[in-house]
């Protein structure tokens, strides 16, 4: 059976879905949009959509079955209620939600309507983290005990609704939403202590940079960082591995793998340099013939995954990818990165 979805909040997200799921979904059919913006009408009757002029009309339209909320953060949880109230399935964007409270309400809802419900975690189908995926999972340099995940910029802006703490603006939930899921889905142990600083350089109300330093059960670590103010930029991924070290340097997987030479028994003398205040011994450059330098894992990953997924879920009862629970950890992350910004301290948790 073909799907009919509609689309709430026909902005700059709203059309992505609209246009991506028309060229690469042919499961579904994107019928209509609504949005309180009158003026959208136009953009959404021109792309071929029925324009709802309220939102009870497109509740009330039985031959829509799907719904995707892409409406700025803080209208999500109502939007999404309403929606599975009515017996639509339901995509809805990222940040799912405000907190944790809203998004446990929201999972109520849809276990009580049977409905699907899922967050458009797309960033899981990035190139870059399926690389990442795929080093830890072939073992390439060994065990991971330290990655850092950043995403820079220097535009220092943010538009619209993103500057407001109403709407759920700055870049923790923003980006820091794609790179803390894309770290719970690729280490397997709970976050045990968050501490995070948040930066505002040219907002007045939200964050628009921020670090946050996450520690895992297992002993392993990781540095999320978003930048809105950086103009000379670092890699994307580094990944410290017991046996090398991976560096990916952007969204086109630009970057290398170099490992110890598996030759253990070679020898190399272990040299002194002296800098000019002093000599070092720990810091001499390693000969390069104790090492390999390795080219990045080859993976092919495809967005449309993500909504073939869904209508796999719907209509033969296949596993959900995006899970509301694994968004649940990541807004409990979240939530901690802002209590440790609000007490300056680290946060002991259990997530
Ligand atoms: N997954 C991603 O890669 C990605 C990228 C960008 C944005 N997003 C998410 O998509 C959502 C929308 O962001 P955007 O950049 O498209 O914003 P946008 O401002 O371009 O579009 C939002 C639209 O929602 C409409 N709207 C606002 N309140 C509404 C309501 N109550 N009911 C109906 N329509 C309403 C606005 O009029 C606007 O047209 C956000 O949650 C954002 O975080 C996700």
């Amino acid at each position: 059976m073909k799907h009919q979805l509609a689309i709430i909040g026909y902005g700059g997200m709203g059309s992505w879905h609209h246009q991506n799921i028309r060229e690469s979904i042919p499961e579904i059919t994107v019928t209509g949009a609504f949005d309180i913006r009158p003026e959208v009408e136009e953009a959404a009757t021109k792309n071929g959509l029925y324009f709802y002029h309220s939102l009870e009309e497109l509740l009330e339209d039985t031959s829509v079955d799907m719904v995707t909320v892409a409406t700025p953060n803080n209208f999500h949880k109502d939007l999404v209620i309403s929606c599975l109230q009515h017996g639509k399935h339901v995509v809805c964007e990222k940040p799912v939600a405000m907190n944790s409270g809203e998004l446990t309400e929201m999972m109520k809802a849809a276990e009580k309507s049977g409905k699907l419900f899922s967050v458009h975690q797309n960033r899981r189908w990035d190139k870059d983290y399926v690389t990442i995926k795929k080093i830890l999972e072939e073992n390439a340099i060994g065990a991971p005990y330290y990655i850092e995940s950043r995403v820079q910029g220097s535009r220092r802006s943010m538009e619209g609704w993103r500057s407001y703490k109403v709407n759920g603006g700055g870049m923790v939930y923003d980006w820091g939403v794609h790179l803390i899921d894309q770290l719970l889905d690729l280490i397997p142990s709970p976050v045990v202590s968050v501490d995070a600083h948040l930066f505002q350089i040219f907002t007045k109300e939200v964050d628009d940079n921020f670090k946050a330093f996450l520690r895992f059960e297992n002993g392993l670590s990781a540095l999320v960082e978003i930048a809105t103010n950086c103009f000379i930029l670092q890699p994307r991924w580094h990944m410290s591995c017991t046996d090398g070290t991976a560096v990916i340097e952007d969204w086109e997987c630009h970057g290398k793998m170099v490992k110890l030479s598996s030759d253990e028994k070679m020898e190399w003398t272990n040299d002194i340099v002296y800098t000019a205040a002093g000599p070092t011994r720990t810091m001499a450059p390693r000969p390069v013939h104790t090492t390999a330098q390795l080219p990045l894992p080859e993976v092919t990953t495809d967005w449309a995954d993500y909504y073939k997924n869904i209508v796999d879920v719907i209509d033969n009862g296949a596993d959900l990818i995006v899970k509301p629970q694994q968004a649940l950890r990541v807004l409990r992350v979240i939530e901690a990165i802002f209590e440790s910004q609000k007490l300056g301290q680290s946060i002991k948790c259990r997530i």
